[in-house]
C-alpha cells in the first residue's frame, strides 16, 4: 500500500517522540516502530536526566560542560556539548510541564543525584546532577511523551519494519516497511525523514541492550551511501548483573553503592582516588576487569556491588527496580547481600554524522543530505565523543530530537514537492522474495551467535591489533556465509526470522565498521583501550572517524569541534 505524510519518524524511544511532539502542530506527522511504541529501548533508561538545576548544592551549565567534554576525553564537538548542557534544566522544566511524576528532595524540588564523572567546579569534587524518577526514569518520559503524541493525533504504524530509505535525485522522500502482521510492503512517503532507531548493543553477547537494538537505522544510512562517524567508541557499562548484563543502573553507585573486589576493597579509590566508585564508565569498567585479570575478582569474572550499607528503606524508595531485577533473576536480596556485577555492552558513541539539528552529512566537508535527519543514539552530533557520561544520554535525546523536529518543520516549509519516479516497492519485494526463495545452508542463529562472540572477544574493553585484524577476518567469513542462510519460515505473519535475517545483514556490515575504526585508531582515548598503544595521542587522533561503504569500507577521518575547553591529561 502507499501512504504519504509530510514527516516520517523511524522510531518510536525518546528521540522519536519529542522530535514528533515538536514538529505535529505544523505538519502531518507519523512514527514508525518495529516494535509496539511503549516497548522502545529507551524505556529501559532507569538512572536519570543530567542537568545543572543546582537543587541539591551549587551548580551551572558550564561545570556540566567540562565534565561532558573530559568524559568524551576530548573527543567531543565542543559547540554541541554547550548547546546540550545549556539546554539541560530547560528540558527539565518541560518534562515536568507535561507530567513526568520526577522524584523530589525534601524542599519538594525535583530530586537529584551523582553519577558517574559529574562534579563541581571543573572536577573537584562530585555533584547532584542527575534528575531522576526513582530508577525508571525512561519509563515514565517514555509514557508521557507517548500521551503527548496521543494527543496531538501523531500517527503511529506499529510493528513495521524499514526495509530501505527511498531516495530521489539525492534527497530523502520516505520509506520502505515492511508490516510485520500482515507480511505486506508499503511505501510511505514524506517530505522529510528522521531516524531515530536507537543503539546497536545487540552486535555483542553481553549486553543490556533489549532485543530491537539491532542498528537498523545505522545500516539503512550506511547502504546508502551515508558514513557512519566515530564506530569504534562503544560504552562499556561497568555494572550488568553477573552472568546476563542486565543494568544494574549506576543511580546505585550515586546512591552511594560501593564496587569491591574478593578481598573487600573498594578498589576505586586506586584507581580515581578523587570521584572512586563515581568516576566515568570508561574507567571503572577497565578497573573492574584489572581487578579480574589479576586475581581479585570472584569466581574470575566478576565484582560486587554492595548496597548493604544504604539501609533498606533508601534501597526501596531510589532502586526499587533494580532490587527487584536482582531479586527475581538471581534470588539475591541487595538489602541483605552484595550484587554481582560485571560490565556490559551498554551504548554506542558512535553513529550517523549530523549537525546540531539533526541534518546528515554525506562526507566530511560537512555536505548535508536533503531531507534526511537523524537523533539519539543512531545519530552523533557529536556531544559524547570517546565516552558518554552516564544521563548525558536522556538528555542528548531529548535536546536534539527536539532540534530536529523544528528542523524538519524548518525545512518541509522551504522545500517543494516532488514525486518518486520509480517503484522502490517493487525493488524492496524482489530483495525479499530472493531471501525467501534461497535454499541455503547456513542458520541465522548460528551466524549472530559467532559474530556476538567475536565482538566480544575481539572488541569490548581491551583491544590490540592482532585480534581487531582477526576479528575483521571472522567478520567477512560470516558475511560469505550470510549469502547463504536458509529461512525455513516462509509465512507472512509475524515472520521474526525474515525480519532477523534482515536485522543480521545490517549487524554484520557494522561489526565489520566497528572492528575496521577500532583498528585505524592507533592510541587509547575513552572507551577505546588499546593495550599496543595505551595513551592517548592528540598529534594524530584528534580526530573523528567516518567510514564510507565503497566497494571496500574506507576510513576517512574529519576535525574535532574546540572551543573553551583544550586537551588536558584526564585524571579523576
Ligand atoms: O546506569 C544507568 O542508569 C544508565 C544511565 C545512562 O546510560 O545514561
Amino acid at each position: 500500500m502507499n501512504f504519504q505524510h509530510d514527516i516520517i519518524i523511524v522510531g518510536a524511544g525518546l528521540a522519536g517522540l519529542r522530535a514528533a511532539v515538536e514538529c505535529v502542530d505544523r505538519a502531518d506527522v507519523a512514527v514508525v516502530s518495529k516494535v509496539l511504541p511503549t516497548r522502545s529501548h529507551s524505556g529501559a533508561a532507569q538512572g536519570g536526566i543530567a542537568a545543572s538545576l543546582g537543587n541539591e548544592e551549587e551548580d551551572n551549565w558550564e561545570w556540566h560542560m567540562f565534565d561532558t567534554v573530559k568524559g568524551s576525553d576530548y573527543l567531543a564537538d565542543q559547540d554541541a556539548v554547550e548547546i546540550m548542557v545549556r539546554d539541560a534544566p530547560r528540558v527539565i522544566y518541560e518534562l515536568e510541564h507535561m507530567g513526568v511524576p520526577f522524584s523530589r528532595n525534601a524542599a519538594g524540588k525535583i530530586a537529584q543525584r551523582n553519577f558517574g564523572g559529574h562534579t563541581q567546579d571543573y572536577g573537584k569534587r562530585p555533584v547532584k546532577r542527575a534528575c531522576h524518577a526513582s530508577d525508571r526514569t525512561g519509563r515514565v518520559v517514555l509514557d508521557t511523551l507517548f500521551d503527548q503524541c496521543l494527543r496531538k493525533n501523531v500517527k503511529f504504524y506499529q510493528e513495521q519494519y524499514v526495509l530501505s530509505l527511498v531516495f530521489e535525485e539525492g534527497k530523502c522522500m520516505g520509506v520502505v516497511t515492511y508490516d510485520l502482521s500482515s507480511g505486506e510492503l508499503n511505501l510511505i512517503a514524506a517530505r522529510a525523514v528522521l531516524l531515530a532507531t536507537g543503539g546497536c548493543g545487540k552486535i555483542y553477547k553481553t549486553t543490556s541492550n533489549g532485543f530491537a537494538s539491532t542498528g537498523d537505522g545505522f545500516g539503512l544510512a550506511y547502504q546508502s551511501g551515508i558514513p557512519l562517524q566515530d564506530m569504534e567508541f562503544i560504552q562499556i557499562h561497568p555494572t550488568g548483573l553477573y552472568p546476563l548484563g542486565i543494568l544494574v543502573s549506576e543511580a546505585a553507585r550515586g546512591e552511594g553503592g560501593i564496587l569491591r573486589n574478593k578481598m573487600g576493597e573498594r578498589f576505586m579509590e586506586r584507581y580515581a582516588p578523587t570521584v572512586k566508585d563515581l568516576a566515568p564508565r570508561d574507567i571503572v569498567s577497565r578497573s573492574i576487569l584489572t581487578e579480574v585479570k589479576e586475581g581479585r575478582g570472584f569466581d574470575r569474572d566478576y565484582v560486587h556491588l554492595d548496597l548493604m550499607h544504604l539501609g533498606e528503606e533508601r534501597i526501596m524508595e531510589k532502586l526499587w527496580e533494580i532490587t527487584s531485577f536482582v531479586r527475581i533473576y538471581l534470588g539475591i536480596d541487595p538489602v541483605k547481600d552484595p550484587i554481582p556485577v560485571l560490565p556490559t555492552i551498554h551504548y554506542i558513541m558512535g553513529g550517523i554524522p549530523t549537525d546540531s539539528e539533526g541534518r546528515v552529512f554525506i562526507d566530511e566537508k560537512g555536505t548535508v543530505v536533503q531531507g534526511l535527519f537523524a537523533a539519539g543514539e543512531c545519530a552523533c552530533v557529536s556531544v559524547h565523543g570517546g565516552n558518554r557520561l552516564g544521563c548525558n544520554s536522556l538528555l542528548d535525546l531529548l535536546v536534539f530530537g527536539r532540534r530536529s523536529g523544528i528542523a524538519m518543520k524548518q525545512y518541509i516549509s522551504e522545500s517543494g514537492t516532488s514525486t518518486i519516479s520509480y517503484e522502490p516497492l517493487k525493488m524492496v519485494q524482489a530483495k525479499i522474495d530472493g531471501l525467501l526463495d534461497h535454499k541455503g545452508k547456513e542458520k541465522i542463529d548460528d551466524i549472530r551467535r559467532m559474530m556476538q562472540s567475536l565482538m566480544m572477544d575481539r572488541c569490548s574493553v581491551f583491544r590490540n591489533e592482532g585480534g581487531l585484524k582477526k576479528g575483521i577476518e571472522e567478520t567477512r567469513s560470516l558475511k560469505e556465509r550470510y549469502r547463504d542462510i536458509n529461512i525455513e519460515n516462509k509465512g507472512p505473519s509475524y515472520n521474526y526470522e525474515l525480519m532477523e535475517a534482515i536485522e543480521l545483514g545490517h549487524q554484520l556490515e557494522l561489526a565489520e565498521v566497528i572492528l575496521l575504526s577500532a583498528l585505524n585508531r592507533k592510541e587509547s582515548r575513552g572507551a577505546h583501550f588499546r593495550d599496543d598503544f595505551p595513551e592517548r595521542d592528540d598529534t594524530n587522533y584528534l580526530k573523528h572517524t567516518l567510514v564510507f561503504l565503497n566497494e571496500k569500507p574506507d576510513v576517512r577521518y574529519k576535525p574535532v569541534k574546540i572551543t573553551r575547553f583544550k586537551p588536558q591529561p584526564r585524571n579523576y
